[in-house]
């Protein structure tokens, strides 16, 4: 059978060859601690869950749903959008429902990529917004993101040749891998890039409420920007939200974009021919979480920031001197000597020696060589186990 040439860049992936190392140490009898997922432990809050039980019993949410019937969850969003960031958003032309921000980030390049066009990535970054790429036939020009710029990309870098290529650039700060936070300056320095080549400007924001803020954040505002903050006339921008961090939502698949109209149109256009929206009942358990008590997300943040101290103290106490990451649910770690250039085969032996598995940072990009990273996806005790077996591998 003969498949198109598009997916020969998807077959190159290191997270497969991560899951076969965790089946051998299964079968092993190795006891797996897994930190390689960024799946969160901690359940969905009740009212969002009673939400979606009652729908399950109304035969009027069993049907398709057209985008005409998405107006309350399209609302409940940009309400949501608005107490947050302050910027108001219509949600008839600017809001639009996904299946899971992924599936939004990986369909977009469909509607703005020529063949062979570039999109401008962060290189370590999430492996999907590569992939949507590939998918619509267009090529990746990789930013790479070092830690003496702030796992900031450096603008100027990008060759002018690539530029007159492209048509888009991916941003996605609280980052994943590195755990780094934008300044507004840079989200308002990328806006005015893009503006200038013609570029648009996509920001992949999953991790909007999963930052760790010392002092109490006044009226739950995030410290983490928003690029509409950069660009509050949307002129080039979208931007990217799911429920599957802050509410603990992953497998309900569900999020949103909000931004320039013209680029949720065209994204809805693409989806039209893909999907029928998500499943009411989830949508009115999303709308129960964004409108609902906020309380749940703060338990959420409280959890991942023990973790984080806890995980990287002990870490520090064998000598591993990783940075502490100010946001997200992943400690990005420079790996020591000899694997400092090998990072598929420290968490291959480390899994199968250990039963401890995490994501190589080879799998996120060129520049991601030399880092693994862990996803603080248990609990303290747990985590403080993973550390004493890492310290008897090393
Ligand atoms: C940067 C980034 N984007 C998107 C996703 C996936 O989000 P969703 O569950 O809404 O598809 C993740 C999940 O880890 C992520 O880290």
């Amino acid at each position: 059978m003969q498949f198109a040439k598009r997916l020969q860049p998807l077959q190159f992936n290191v997270f497969a060859d991560m899951d076969k190392a965790k089946a051998k140490a299964l079968a092993a009898g190795r006891q797996l601690i897994d930190l390689s997922l960024g799946s969160a432990d901690l359940p969905a809050a009740s009212h969002v869950v009673d939400a979606i039980a009652q729908s399950l019993y109304d035969h009027n949410t069993h049907g398709y749903l057209l985008f005409h019937g998405t107006q309350g969850f399209r609302q409940a969003a940009a309400q949501w959008y608005e107490q947050k960031f302050g910027t108001a958003v219509d949600p008839e032309t600017e809001v639009l429902p996904l299946i899971g921000s992924q599936e939004g980030t990986a369909h977009l390049p469909l509607a703005i990529l020529n063949p062979g066009d570039f999109a401008l990535l962060l290189d370590p970054g999430y492996p999907s917004h590569a992939g949507g790429v590939y998918l619509a036939s267009g090529q990746v020009y990789p930013m790479p993101l070092r830690p003496e710029n702030d796992f900031l990309p450096v603008l100027a870098d990008i060759p002018t040749p690539v530029l007159a290529q492209s048509r888009m650039m991916v941003l996605s700060y609280p980052h994943n891998p590195t755990s780094a936070i934008a300044p507004l300056s840079f989200f308002q320095e990328a806006v005015a890039f893009c503006q200038q080549h013609n570029l648009v400007l996509v920001h992949d924001f999953p991790y909007v409420d999963l930052v760790f803020e010392e002092k109490e954040i006044e009226d739950s505002k995030s410290i983490a920007p928003s690029i509409l903050q950069a660009d509050p006339q949307k002129t080039v921008s979208i931007e990217f939200f799911t429920l599957s961090k802050s509410y603990n939502m992953g497998g309900f698949r569900i999020g949103y974009a909000i931004g320039n109209g013209e680029l949720i149109r065209a994204l809805r256009q693409v989806k039209a021919a893909v999907d029928f929206n998500q499943y009411r009942g989830i949508l009115n358990g999303a709308i129960a979480a964004l409108v609902g008590p906020q309380d749940s997300v703060k338990v959420s943040v409280d959890k991942f920031r023990q973790r984080r101290d806890v995980f990287v103290n002990a870490l520090h106490r064998i000598g591993w001197q990783v940075a502490i990451p100010k946001a997200t649910m992943y400690v990005w770690a420079k790996l020591p000597q000899p694997w400092s250039q090998n990072s598929v085969e420290f968490c291959t032996q480390l899994v199968e020696k250990t039963g401890v598995a995490a994501s190589p940072g080879a799998g996120f990009g060129k520049f991601g060589e030399g880092y693994v990273r862990f996803a603080l996806v248990h609990e303290p005790g747990i985590l403080e186990t993973a550390v004493s077996r890492i310290a008897e591998f090393l």
